[in-house]
């Protein structure tokens, strides 16, 4: 088996950084040792990491690959995707099995294997999207839950009539959690009350992007986020999984709930804390439909990004997500063009999650401990891939980032990897950079190359939540 020693970096870990060289055998990782310890170990392959930082690969626990939306599908396949994915430091992503009504779960589950199968350069798992709550769907988790390693259900309480789950449904659905020990991820904006707003707008006459973030308010993402703890806790102190959380009002109630030990945990994502209402989304003409996402960017006159950063400090936040869900400005997004609800929901960013990140510990927002627990350990943990993945120690993985912080770059749409026509991030300056990504073992990111293969990547089984067991 062939031996890489990464050496001279300063190796982070959640507990801490030190300065360490690390040995892989194979796939995993075979030894840590003290600097000057390793001097007899042998190794095919070197790799200097004098003066950069050696991370557990990024887990990106929240993507869309090819997702069908808005008489469309987001422009990245699981190929396009996880190769950009790679170029950014994530090392595994957890995309979504959807069913939709009329749909067989197992059926769903099994297609979304096919279009997977062979074609991701980097390791990947599932979550099951529910979008028709029945008795067999019911049965169907169970069967997810102790055959196929796939352990975590989104519900949404926003998109009537697409993926849209009553509170009968989602009771139900936290029911059968709380029985085989699911989490439940939750889409928590309230979409029919959204749906009577978007609608009086466009009756207006006020058909533009920016009002796709007007009409979803962000009490209506906090009124939701606080009916599905409650729903969570009666039936059972389930399990809750918020995604994609963007305002003040939810996470006050998500860290309302924790404070009082209940089962609850939240994501947010990059473009909540860094994008807004008025700069993308308000951008000038139909310019802003690249920014439309659920829920919407936040307006930068309250103190959505504030409050998200610092609950990512205190860990009411556990996890930094992308919501991954690219489309095309040509053709995709115009859809939309005069009448903001036909704007297929979703932006591109699994490549720069690590770098954004990154930057909130340059500019003092988060340590370089949290870094790494909010976009690798804590995912891991949470959908039962630990200690597999998540992080550096002996018998794990050997997914593994070698990050230079004294590299700058900026994020252009022209040296971006995803298969999407424009960037989300135009111009924004990374004070760090990623220089060598390992995927168990093999390297795929090196002096500026992709070294990988489609194909490489492996279906990953999850146990359950590791912050219940
Ligand atoms: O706008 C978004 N978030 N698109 C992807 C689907 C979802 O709701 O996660
Ligand atoms: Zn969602
Ligand atoms: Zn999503």
């Amino acid at each position: 088996m062939a031996r890489t020693l990464i050496t001279g970096g300063t190796l982070v870990n959640p507990t801490g950084g030190i300065a360490a060289d690390v040995l892989i055998d194979g796939e995993t990782i075979a030894a840590i040792y003290a600097p000057g310890a390793a001097t007899d170990v042998t190794a095919e392959t070197v790799i200097d990491a004098a003066a950069k930082y050696v991370v557990p690969g990024g887990i990106d626990p929240h993507v869309h690959m090819n997702l069908p939306f808005g008489g469309t599908f987001s422009s990245d396949t699981f190929e396009t995707g996880s190769v950009g994915a790679a170029w950014g430091g994530t090392t595994t992503i957890i995309d979504f099995g959807l069913q939709r009504p009329g749909e067989i779960v197992q059926d769903r589950l099994a297609a979304r294997h096919d279009e997977a199968a062979g074609t991701c350069a980097i390791d990947f798992a599932f979550h099951m999207i529910l979008g028709d709550v029945t008795e067999e769907a019911l049965k169907a988790m169970d069967e997810l839950v102790t055959h196929e390693g796939v352990t975590s259900f989104k519900l949404f309480m926003a998109y009537p009539g697409v993926f849209y789950s009553d509170d009968a449904q989602i009771l139900r659905a936290m029911q059968s959690a709380s029985n085989n020990g699911a989490t439940i991820m939750m889409h928590a904006e309230n979409g029919i009350a959204i749906d009577v707003l978007a609608q009086q707008a466009v009756e207006r006459g006020d058909t533009d992007p920016v009002f796709h973030g007007i009409v979803r308010r962000s009490a209506l993402e906090g009124e939701a986020t606080n009916r599905a703890i409650v729903l969570a806790d009666v039936a059972g102190n389930v399990p809750l999984y918020v995604v994609h959380l963007s305002a003040s009002e939810a996470l006050a109630h998500v860290a309302q709930a924790r404070d009082v030990g209940r089962n609850v945990f939240a994501e947010t994502c990059p473009q909540y804390l860094y994008l807004t209402l008025e700069d993308q989304l308000g951008a000038p003409g139909f310019e802003g439909a690249k920014w439309v996402c659920s829920p919407p960017l936040r307006t930068k006159h309250e103190h959505h990004h504030a409050d998200l950063w610092n609950g990512l400090r205190t860990n009411d936040l556990a996890v930094v997500s992308t919501d991954h869900c690219p489309f095309c400005f040509k053709e995709q997004k115009e859809l939309g063009v005069g009448d903001f609800r036909a704007i297929p929901n979703g932006m591109a960013g699994v490549e720069h999650r690590m770098d954004l990140i990154y930057q909130g510990v340059v500019d003092g927002k988060l340590t370089l401990e949290r870094w790494v627990e909010t976009c690798s350990t804590t995912p891991a943990r949470m959908f039962g891939l630990y200690p597999r993945k998540g992080i550096i120690a002996p018998g794990s993985d050997a997914d593994i980032v070698v990050y230079d912080p004294a590299r700058t770059h900026t994020i252009t749409h022209e040296t971006a990897h995803m298969n999407v026509d424009h960037s989300s991030w135009e111009g924004f300056t990374i004070n760090g950079g990623v220089d060598v990504v390992l995927s168990r073992g093999s390297v795929v990111i090196q002096g500026g190359a992709f070294h990988g293969r489609p194909g490489h990547g492996k279906f990953l089984a999850r146990d359950t939540n590791g912050y219940l067991s």
